[in-house]
């Protein structure tokens, strides 16, 4: 697999086989993630990775404190503005389309994000630990983190979705997990072999096209 094929083929992954990953395949996939760049090479990262009962107790701990509370470290900004409230939109209506819940089915379209504290089935969750202080910068570089995670493991045959929705419990999962005072989630994946009979599966999201999104000057 090339790095385009890489890039083009991740996709968000939002129903896994129960089938385990090896300990040694997530050890691999850790290991080539590691070489993310970081300004500075502060590699202001760190990782809680939960299978089994661990991964177990922590979908328990959702239960109980869903749906939490959403600290000053927002997921997106208050009163999204276009085009990036549109983008939203659609990808969650195509996600709903494809599971035939209409926006109207409430109850259809909360089951189906619950699943997201399931890890929607995953073997293995993911937590991305980043210390309070570090700033926007430092929270940029553990996306390239967090990206190389989900293409080392897409070498693998691993697949995976990121999950911000954890924000929510930052709080509850930090006492979980015993982080230092200083420390936070940022976000949460899930990780394990795609179940491509699902139709989820099938969601393909859209991108804007390069001149939307880049400006080349003096070429
Ligand atoms: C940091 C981050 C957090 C995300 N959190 C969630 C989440 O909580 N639940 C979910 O179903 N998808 C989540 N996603 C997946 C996005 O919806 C998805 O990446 C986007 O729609 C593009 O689709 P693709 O990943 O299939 O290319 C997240 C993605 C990123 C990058």
């Amino acid at each position: 697999m090339n790095v385009a094929e890489a890039l083009k083929t991740r996709v968000s992954i939002r129903a896994f086989k129960p089938d385990p990953v090896p300990e040694a395949h997530l050890r691999e996939i850790l290991d080539v993630a590691r070489w993310a760049p970081s300004g500075g090479n502060l590699q202001p990262w760190r990782v809680i990775a939960v299978a089994g009962d661990a991964k177990d107790a922590v979908i328990s701990l959702a239960k109980e404190q869903f749906p939490g509370e959403i600290g000053e470290r927002f997921v997106y900004p208050p009163n999204l503005w276009d085009p990036h409230r549109s983008r939203r939109f659609k990808v969650g209506e195509d996600m709903y389309a494809i599971l035939g819940v209409p926006r109207e089915d409430r109850a259809g379209r909360l089951k189906q994000f619950m699943r997201n504290y399931e890890f929607f089935g995953a073997p293995i969750g993911l937590f991305f630990v980043i210390d309070k202080r570090m700033g926007y910068g430092q929270w940029a570089h553990m996306g390239m983190f967090m990206q190389s995670v989900a293409l080392a493991a897409l070498e693998r045959g691993v697949s995976s979705c990121m999950q911000e929705c954890w924000a929510t419990l930052r709080e509850p999962l930090a006492a979980h997990f015993g982080l230092g005072d200083s420390e936070m989630i940022y976000c949460g994946m899930a990780l394990g072999f795609a179940d491509d009979s699902a139709p989820i599966n099938a969601l393909r999201s859209e991108r804007a096209e390069v001149d939307e999104i880049a400006e080349l000057r003096g070429f």
